[in-house]
């Protein structure tokens, strides 16, 4: 199958399709394990989900996740911290047992157990079903940054200087954005039976020409998706503008 490109007119077009796809999933298998992203692109899926939840179309009862990243030395109660976002935008708005959902330990000094157990538990779950993401605007995924080694699983990164740049304005101010973070590695991302990666706005057209027409290349990290064999881009007009598909 490869890849495959959905063209959205608007962010609420784009986040309704994902949203179709993640809600597919979760209807075929009920019990269902979600990898899931942060970042401002997913919130409006993530609506969506709660919305179709509301009405009574969606059972999250049996569906178990694991989320991309997390920021190292936030706690959960920090509002920065993604555990807190997750909690926000979806899981305490749906059925998801808590203890069905994983978000790596951003308290745990000790990462490199953390992140081993995380695969650990990744794997006795049967594997990601569906991994949905985001694109920063150097290409990363999850806080995969451009030169991430191919053939990693769950790490500690350091984060680039413009990606502490452009997520601080959740935070006030740079300095106030942790510069390390745990995150699953692209050798995880790229186990997933399923990817969903959504693009939206004018400013990410050129990272989304780079990562989805370019070479299969480290310094774009998202290019690599590009080798899997069922990937979806959901983009809406605007990020897709200078893709030629
Ligand atoms: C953060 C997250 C990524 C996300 C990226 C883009 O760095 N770790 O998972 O994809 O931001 O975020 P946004 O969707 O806000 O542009």
């Amino acid at each position: 199958m490869g890849m495959r490109v959905i063209r959205a007119k608007d962010y609420k077009d784009m986040s309704r399709k994902a949203a179709n796809i993640i809600s597919a999933q979760i209807l075929m298998k009920p019990d269902c394990v979600l990898g899931l992203a942060t970042g401002s692109t997913p919130i409006g899926t993530y609506d969506q989900l709660v919305e179709w939840y509301n009405k009574g179309d969606l059972d999250f009862q049996y569906v178990r996740s694991f989320n991309l990243d997390e920021y190292v030395g936030l706690s959960r109660t920090s509002d920065q911290s993604y555990y807190f976002f997750m909690h926000e935008h979806l899981f305490d708005r749906v059925n998801i047992e808590e203890e069905n959902t994983h978000v790596l330990s951003g308290m745990e000094r000790n990462g490199e157990k953390e992140c081993r157990e995380y695969d650990e538990k990744i794997l006795s779950m049967g594997g990601i079903d569906l991994q949905l993401l985001g694109l920063g605007h150097d290409g990363h995924i999850g806080f995969n940054e451009p030169g991430a080694a191919f053939e990693k699983g769950t790490h500690c990164v350091t984060l680039k200087e413009a990606t502490v740049k452009a997520n601080s304005r959740f935070f006030g101010s740079p300095e106030a954005v942790p510069k390390q973070a745990y995150t699953m590695g692209i050798k995880s991302i790229m186990q997933a039976r399923k990817i969903v990666i959504v693009v939206s706005g004018a400013d990410k057209a050129d990272i989304a020409e780079q990562a989805f027409m370019g070479p299969v290349v480290p310094e774009v990290p998202a290019s690599i998706l590009q080798l899997h064999n069922d990937v979806v881009v959901i983009g809406d007009e605007a990020a897709l503008a200078k893709c030629s598909f």
